[in-house]
């Protein structure tokens, strides 16, 4: 009997003890279990994701590994080491990330990608039932995360936020520093990953590939894993990618239970990062030699036309945007020569076209601003590439910009489905349910906190309105053309002070003191709550010639206790009653006319999440003739302006 219980055993140890060790150099024959993007490449790499934006992939070691000797004990010891490269389109903009998982399943496919690695969705996230181990290679900042920044190496067990993470470098044997690494500079790096199942430690270690391993970690956390790991789990890799083009890539991987990996050798290298052709002049000149001279007169004309026609301004100090900084004839090509066709708007800084920029499938939309004034051209270049940092799933990512003879090209991520206005008025269109719209808040609200408190540099918007709130495909709401109104600040006519943002947004106090400031952001954001859950706009003309203030209107149907009857016509009464209310409530605070009483966005999310409930109104409305300056200082203020002194238009997809 005894016997027969051994022999169960050892066969048992003997069948799962063939996959404690394995290793890969290169994946030609390796037999991985791949889903999504995930594909082993004609030259032995493990392709993770391809260069397709929003997509994800898995690879796994197709057979279970025992990480504990019996369902109830401690986690064994393990050791692994993984060589990878990031290439990216761009040489400073990538994204997500990749990451290595023990996972107790080998089908991640339900998990969300871009910012959740494909490792977790936001349904599962801090989940303890998750078993999940990862080591996040992550190079998207995101503060919904804690991350640190946008290129970190992180440990995460159960949840995206990180137990332990630190900024992507290895450790110079003997020189006591550590030096900086890229993670999407397409360099190879190697990874290690240990775990001491008696000291109840794990390390990670990054190093270039070629390099030894350096002697001490990047990371180094002490971790029970008894009730993480279960006796059989997965291990594998996982990638997304967001908006930007960017390839993962594994060339190697060796895994061990109870001992050392074995080095990595022989690694295929990766393909070199596709840069776009340019000139086809090249093979003009090749023609022959009879040809020669007409060709090079050819050419030459060419070229002066070329020169003229695609000429842009690039000044010394420009040079170190780099990236930033996107060629002419590259958004020439890319909105095919600014024909109407591809145009999304007109607004009242510009035209916006829609584009592709060549050799990727990169889509964008170029806006086109004229600016005659070369005055703090170099200030507003510095803080638009300062700008193009900011990386926020609420906020349209600028991606660059190029600059002309008076004409200024900014490039932005392309919204598919337009801007928050057209969706809200436009009659042909299927209005917008409740659930989204309140979505849509929330996520403005994020990005606008993102702005104001949580980048390393407070950023005012300025220009927070309908029009402004851009929606990707999957209708969340995103803050577009944030700081752009500073370009008329900064020069066009710096006779007059400017007072930019739009009539129904703009806070009472900016016609008097010309000063934009977190709580004017906010007194403009209190109005798009008002305009989402109304389906009305700020100010409305009726045909008799006079204005209707949302606000003095909403302000008044909350004095007789009917605030309710506000709600769009157009929900047809399918809401939430307590959401609306508390976003029409929410409005109303936020648009307070005096600025000290205007919550900061950091409570305006508290409110809307739930987490704090909103103070009573009436003690903050006190004053019954409110409505009455209400009203009247915003009809005033519009009346005593001249039309033109306000940018009364939408700047990125176009006005109304
Ligand atoms: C990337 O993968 C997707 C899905 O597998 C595929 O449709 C697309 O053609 C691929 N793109 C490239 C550049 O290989
Ligand atoms: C790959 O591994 C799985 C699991 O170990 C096994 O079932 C399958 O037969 C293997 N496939 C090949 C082609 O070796
Ligand atoms: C993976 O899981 C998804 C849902 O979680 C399921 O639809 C799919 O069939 C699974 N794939 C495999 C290969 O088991
Ligand atoms: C994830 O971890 C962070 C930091 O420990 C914690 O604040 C957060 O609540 C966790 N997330 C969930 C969904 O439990
Ligand atoms: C490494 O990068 C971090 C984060 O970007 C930075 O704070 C630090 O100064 C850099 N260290 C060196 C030696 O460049
Ligand atoms: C982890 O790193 C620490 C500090 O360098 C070291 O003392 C320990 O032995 C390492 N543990 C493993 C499992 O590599
Ligand atoms: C770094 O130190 C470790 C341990 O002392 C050693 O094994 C390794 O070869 C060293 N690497 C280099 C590059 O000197
Ligand atoms: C590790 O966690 C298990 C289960 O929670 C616990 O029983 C054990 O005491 C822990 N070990 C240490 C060293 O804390």
């Amino acid at each position: 009997m005894v016997l027969r219980f051994l022999i169960f055993f050892f066969l048992l140890e003997l069948a799962v003890s063939n996959n404690e060790d394995f290793l890969f150099n290169g994946f030609r024959s390796a037999n991985l279990s791949l889903d999504g993007t995930a594909e082993i490449t004609s030259d032995g790499l493990l392709r993770l994701t391809n260069s397709t934006k929003l997509l994800k992939g898995h690879a796994f070691y197709p057979a279970p590994i025992r990480f504990k000797r019996s369902p109830a004990g401690k986690a064994l010891s393990f050791s692994t080491t993984f060589a990878f490269g990031i290439i990216s389109e761009y040489s400073q903009l990538s994204g997500n990330g990749i990451a290595f998982v023990i996972s107790p399943s080998s089908n991640l496919t339900a998990n969300t990608g871009s910012q959740y690695l494909g490792i977790l969705s936001p349904r599962t996230n801090g989940d303890a039932t998750n078993h999940l181990v990862a080591v996040e290679l992550d190079t998207i900042y995101n503060p919904d995360f804690q991350d640190i920044n946008d290129n970190h190496v992180g440990i995460d067990v159960n949840n995206m936020t990180s137990i332990a993470a630190k900024t992507a470098s290895y450790y110079v044997n003997g020189s006591n520093e550590f030096r900086n690494l890229t993670l999407i500079s397409g360099e190879r790096m190697q990874v290690w990953v240990d775990y001491d199942g008696d000291g109840m430690q794990l390390n990670v270690t990054l190093g270039l590939l070629g390099l030894t391993k350096p002697s001490i970690p990047l990371l180094s956390a002490s971790l029970n894993l008894t009730d993480v790991i279960h006796e059989q789990m997965y291990v594998g890799f996982s990638s997304s990618t967001g908006s930007f083009l960017s390839s993962h890539y594994i060339l190697g991987w060796s895994f061990k239970m109870n001992g050392v990996a074995r080095p990595l050798v022989d690694l295929p290298s990766l393909p070199r990062r596709t840069s776009h052709s340019r000139l086809a002049l090249a093979l003009w000149l090749s023609l022959g030699a009879v040809l020669l001279l007409l060709v090079l007169i050819a050419a030459g004309v060419s070229v002066v036309v070329r020169k003229i026609k695609f000429s842009e301004l690039l000044e010394d100090w420009e040079v170190d945007y780099g990236p930033h900084r996107f060629s002419y004839k590259d958004l020439y090509d890319a909105t095919k020569g600014f024909k109407d066709k591809g145009l999304l708007g007109v607004g009242g800084f510009g035209r916006v076209y829609r584009g592709v920029i060549p050799g990727s499938k990169i889509e964008v939309a170029v806006k086109k601003v004229s600016h005659q004034s070369r005055q703090g051209m170099k200030e507003f270049i510095a803080e638009i590439v300062s700008i193009g940092r900011l990386r926020h799933r609420n906020l349209v990512q600028l991606l660059g910009y190029c600059r002309r003879k008076g004409e200024f090209l900014l490039v932005y991520d392309y919204m598919p489905n337009g801007s928050l206005d057209k969706l809200l008025f436009n009659q042909a269109r299927p209005g917008m349910t409740w659930n989204q719209r309140f979505n849509i808040i929330k996520g403005v609200a994020s990005g606008l906190l993102y702005l104001h408190e949580e980048w390393e540099k407070v950023v005012i918007h300025r220009d927070v309105k309908a029009s402004n709130v851009l929606l990707d495909g999957e209708l969340n709401g995103r803050l577009g053309d944030f700081g752009l109104a500073r370009l008329y600040d900064h020069g066009n006519d710096p006779r007059t002070t400017h007072v930019v943002g739009t009539m129904g947004y703009l806070a009472p106090e900016l016609p008097r003191t010309g000063k934009a400031t977190k709580l004017t952001d906010v007194f403009a954001f209190g109005a798009l709550l008002l305009e989402v859950a109304c389906g009305r706009r700020p100010i409305e003309h009726q045909a008799q010639g006079d204005e209707v203030v949302l606000l003095a209107w909403a302000l008044r149907n909350w004095r007789r206790g009917a605030i309710i009857d506000c709600a769009d016509p157009k929900l047809r009464g399918q809401y939430d009653a307590e959401e609306l209310d508390l976003v029409l409530k929410l409005g109303l605070l936020c648009s307070h006319p005096v600025p000290a009483n205007r919550p900061t966005m950091r409570q305006v999310m508290q409110y809307l999440d739930g987490d704090v409930p909103l103070p009573e109104l009436s003690t903050i409305y006190l004053d019954a003739s409110v409505v009455e300056v209400l009203q009247n200082e915003m009809s005033d203020c519009y009346s005593m302006s001249s039309p033109s002194s306000f940018s009364t238009d939408s700047l990125l997809y176009g006005g109304r």
